[in-house]
């Protein structure tokens, strides 16, 4: 033979060598690829590569969780130092799994950032604050991270670190089996808590296969059996963290992540298919392809208007069907570069992703432009399976002005600033592209009891128990105003009754008007605050009522 005959031979057989090692997911889509790539460049610019930690100055020098979402890129991409990196990252977060205190609610789940303390329940150095100096549900980000380190490439990191992995993940499951809602300490972990509960379902159960832990097995058999059964109670078909944009992409990840890698014989598996084809099916509905974003309201949404600020679920329109589709913020926005650390490991997902979205949400979510007509929804959302308590959710969508509001009862907790009850959004400047420019109203959930309604043309807020804080105000968070709208004073925003495009008339009756206010923030929103009182002697039910009339 000679040298280049030897040459080629060599080559064939390591092309063999490469399809016999070849990970579940060799190929990927040219819009999966793109995704791939955009979060690796991301990722590559904070790598420190002394510490194997991404820097990100978020909960500390360094990203544990950020870390653990460039793994899969490492391995998949697979060149120069990307293999020997990713297993000194491993390494490394492993060993900020915080084993040392088996009873603690931090049991088992890994530090923020490498160089942090334990929490220290007996001193003032660095107090136990759940989601703040520890973070529960890191236990399932980065354990089902590394569970799909373990499925694509256990031959690129060896059976000694795979079986380290099997250990911490199944520390991280008995941690993370014991939450439930009220316990351990501070715990919040209910059965609607969607996005931690499906990555629960498949760290348990495939910790449980792996290490033969008869107790996660049957923990994860009753999860996924319950998850679905609250996903499709009263024929709703509706995740119990309702509507969340950016929670939606981790719930789409974790669907998916179980129906790819979790074990064949555990309910989660085959239900996650099913779920994840009726939670595209209710983002298809919800969006509104002129405005290029999904109607509310928003059990948890940290941005508003998905086409200035990353949501996450944006990345799943990015991966199945390219950039071009769907709401996608600038690619230097703040917020996804943040959000695209995940992108690496999503692109591994995105073909059980892509084929759970039907043909009719998939024309849905790929529209663009004016259309005409208008949607009505009206969804119930349960948080157990016992109780009958539920929340109302009415949407109306045209292509203009859209509508979202809740009714939220029964509770006694303020859901936060996260929570958007009731919100209106139109085209402020519909000659804005690639998008019109969103303007939007929301209710600044100051209230805990709040009935809200959206239809045609109109929304309703009131406030019927006004015993509890903050049932003496209804602020509305104004934001999207076009720069031409108020530059040399050509409109000066005072209330509701002078914005561009928008027709509004508000009622609010018996209630005080307040000084509109400028210069805050709500969630990286800059906002006019339109407020109303509820005088200390008002009688009755308060309540705010908006028609509302597109007219560009
Ligand atoms: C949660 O777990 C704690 C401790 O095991 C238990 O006392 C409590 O009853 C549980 N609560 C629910 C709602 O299951
Ligand atoms: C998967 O789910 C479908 C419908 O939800 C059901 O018909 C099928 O029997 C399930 N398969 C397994 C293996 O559980
Ligand atoms: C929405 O559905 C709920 C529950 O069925 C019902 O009580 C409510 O009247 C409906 N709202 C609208 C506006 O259709
Ligand atoms: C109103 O809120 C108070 C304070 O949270 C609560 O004690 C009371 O039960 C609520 N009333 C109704 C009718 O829900
Ligand atoms: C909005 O303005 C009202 C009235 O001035 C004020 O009480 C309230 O704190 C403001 N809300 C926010 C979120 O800034
Ligand atoms: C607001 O009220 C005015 C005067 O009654 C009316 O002409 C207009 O159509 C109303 N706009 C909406 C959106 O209802």
């Amino acid at each position: 033979m000679g040298r280049s005959s030897m040459f080629v031979a060599a080559l064939a057989l390591s092309a063999t060598l490469a399809a016999a090692m070849k990970s579940p997911s060799s190929r990927l889509s040219e819009s999966a690829q793109n995704l791939f790539d955009y979060s690796m460049s991301v990722s590559d610019s904070r790598y420190d590569a002394s510490y194997n930690f991404i820097w990100y100055q978020d909960n500390g020098p360094w990203s544990t969780r950020f870390t653990a979402w460039y793994l899969p890129g490492l391995l998949y991409r697979a060149e120069g130092d990307d293999v020997k990196n990713a297993i000194a990252s491993i390494e490394g977060i492993l060993a900020t799994q915080m084993l040392a205190d088996y009873n603690s609610p931090w049991y088992g789940t890994y530090k923020l950032s490498p160089d942090a303390p334990d929490p220290t329940p007996d001193s003032p150095l660095y107090p136990p604050s759940i989601y703040d100096t520890y973070d529960p549900n890191w236990r399932e980000f980065i354990g089902s991270q590394l569970i799909q380190v373990v499925e694509e490439f256990s031959g690129k990191i060896g059976p000694e670190l795979v079986g380290r992995i099997e250990d911490s993940l199944e520390a991280a499951a008995v941690g993370g089996m014991r939450r439930n809602g009220t316990f351990p300490e501070d715990d919040n972990l209910i059965l609607a808590y969607s996005n931690p509960g499906l990555m629960r379902a498949l760290t348990t159960g495939w910790a449980g296969k792996r290490k033969n832990n008869q107790n996660l097995v049957d923990f994860a058999q009753k999860q996924g059996e319950d998850l679905l059964a609250l996903f499709q109670r009263g024929g709703q078909d509706v995740m119990g963290e309702y509507n969340a944009p950016n929670y939606y992409g981790v719930d789409i990840w974790a669907l998916a992540a179980n129906a790819k890698y979790g074990p064949k014989d555990l309910p989660m598996t085959n239900n996650s298919r099913r779920m994840l084809q009726g939670l595209w099916d209710d983002i298809a509905h919800q969006y509104n392809p002129f405005l290029g974003n999904m109607v509310g309201p928003y059990d948890r949404a940290y941005s508003r208007d998905a086409t200035t600020h990353s949501q996450i679920i944006s990345l799943f329109w990015w991966g199945v069907f390219g950039r071009e589709y769907g709401p996608q913020p600038p690619l230097g926005e703040a917020d996804l570069l943040y959000d695209v650390a995940q992108g690496a490991a999503f692109a591994l997902v995105m073909d059980v992703v892509a084929e759970r979205v039907s043909d009719e949400a998939a024309a849905l979510l790929t529209a663009k432009g004016w259309w005409d007509g208008e949607r009505f929804m009206n969804k119930t959302v349960y948080g157990d399976l016992a109780s009958d308590r539920h929340r109302v959710a009415t949407s109306w969508l045209s292509a203009g002005l859209m509508a979202g509001g809740q009714t939220v009862t029964g509770e006694t907790k303020n859901r936060g600033d996260q929570f958007v009850p009731a919100i209106v959004h139109w085209a402020s400047d519909p000659k804005h592209t690639p998008f019109p420019y969103n303007g939007f109203f929301s209710l600044y959930p100051s209230a805990t009891t709040i009935r809200a309604e959206a239809g045609p043309g109109y929304l309703t807020v009131t406030y019927p128990n006004t015993t509890q804080a903050g049932a003496d105000i209804f602020t509305f968070a104004l934001s999207g105003i076009p720069p031409s709208w108020t530059l040399g004073n050509a409109h000066v925003i005072n209330g509701f009754d002078d914005l561009p495009c928008l027709d509004v008339n508000v009622s609010a009756p018996g209630l005080t008007p307040m000084p509109v206010t400028y210069g805050k923030q709500l969630r990286n929103h800059w906002f006019y605050n339109i407020s109303y009182a509820v005088p200390a002697d008002f009688q009755g039910t308060p309540q705010v009522h908006f028609d509302l009339a597109y007219t560009c």
